[in-house]
C-alpha cells in the first residue's frame, strides 16, 4: 500500500515537471510530432465509437484522433499544465471530455479504443497498467500506443549521474507484456533515430524544455564533467547526437 502510495507520488512529480514545461513543449517536441505522425498510421481504419487518450499532453496526438470523428473522445493527463495548453490551441468537440489525473489508478469508462503517444515510458508499473486497461476496452477493441526502447539516449544515460524515472523496455518486453494482459498484439515496430543538437547543453535544455529531464538536479561541476564526457563520445562536425529507439504497438482486446 505504502509502495503505491510512493509510486503515485512519483507520477504526480513527473506531472509537475510537466505542466512547469508546458510552454516550451510543443517548440520542442519535434521527436514526439513525428511519433504522433507515425502512431497514427496505425490507428484503425473503421473509427473507434468512444475512444480514451492517455497522457494528451498539448495535443500533438490529439488531433489525429479528433479527426477520426468518434461519438466519445476521453482525454487524460497528470498534468494541469499541458492540459491548459492544449485547450489553448485546440477548440474541442462538445463530444470530447477531459480527465485529469494520475492513468495508472484512474478508473476509466468502456471505450473502443485506448490510444497514448509517448507516454508509457512514464508509467511505474505497466505490467498492472495494462492489465487495468484491458478492463476499459470492450471485445475486440484497440490498444495503440508508441514509447521509447532502451536504446533511447543511452549515450547519455552512459555518462550522466542523473536518474531519470522512464522506465525503457524493449519491444520484447512490451510484447510480453501486452501479450499477458491478454490482447492479442497485431502490429509492433521499431525504428532508430538520430538528431543532433548544437552542443550537450542544448540537448540537455531540449530534455528539460520538454518536460523530460532527469528530475535530480545535479551541481555546475557535475554538468560541465557531463557535458565534457558527453562530448567525448557524441561530438561530430554536425554537433552532438542523440539516440532514439522508438516502438510502436497496436494490439486487440480478443476477450
Ligand atoms: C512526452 S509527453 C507526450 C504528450 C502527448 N501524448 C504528445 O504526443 O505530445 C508525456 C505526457 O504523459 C503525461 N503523463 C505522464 N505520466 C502520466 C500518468 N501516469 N497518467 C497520465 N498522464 C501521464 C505527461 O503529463 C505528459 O503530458
Amino acid at each position: 500500500m505504502i509502495k503505491h502510495k510512493n509510486e503515485n507520488n512519483i507520477s504526480q512529480k513527473i506531472g509537475r515537471n510537466f505542466s512547469k514545461h508546458a510552454h516550451t513543449y510543443d517548440n520542442h517536441a519535434q521527436l514526439q510530432k513525428l511519433m504522433a505522425e507515425k502512431l497514427a498510421s496505425f490507428l484503425p481504419s473503421d473509427t473507434p465509437e468512444q475512444i480514451l487518450e492517455i497522457g494528451c499532453g498539448t495535443g500533438l496526438f490529439t488531433k489525429y484522433l479528433l479527426a477520426k470523428q468518434a461519438k466519445k473522445i476521453f482525454l487524460n493527463d497528470i498534468s494541469p499544465g499541458m492540459i491548459k495548453h492544449m485547450r489553448l490551441k485546440i477548440s474541442l468537440p462538445p463530444y470530447s471530455q477531459i480527465i485529469l489525473g494520475n492513468a495508472e489508478i484512474l478508473k476509466f469508462q468502456m471505450v473502443d479504443m485506448i490510444a497514448a503517444n509517448a507516454v508509457f515510458q512514464w508509467f511505474k508499473n505497466p505490467r498492472i497498467v495494462l492489465g487495468r486497461l484491458k478492463t476499459y476496452i470492450k471485445e475486440n477493441g484497440s490498444l495503440v500506443f508508441s514509447t521509447f526502447g532502451p536504446s533511447t539516449l543511452a549515450e547519455l544515460r552512459k555518462v550522466t549521474p542523473l536518474e531519470s524515472p522512464a522506465l525503457l523496455l524493449s519491444k520484447n518486453e512490451w510484447c510480453k507484456l501486452i501479450q499477458e494482459a491478454g490482447f492479442t498484439v497485431n502490429l509492433s515496430t521499431k525504428e532508430s533515430h538520430k538528431t543532433f543538437f548544437p552542443s550537450t547543453l542544448s540537448l540537455l535544455k531540449n530534455l528539460q524544455q520538454i518536460g523530460s529531464a532527469p528530475t535530480q538536479m545535479t551541481s555546475p561541476k557535475i554538468l560541465r564533467q557531463l557535458i565534457n564526457d558527453y562530448d567525448d563520445i557524441c561530438f561530430t562536425k554536425q554537433g552532438v547526437y542523440a539516440n532514439w529507439e522508438l516502438l510502436y504497438f497496436s494490439a486487440i482486446n480478443k476477450q
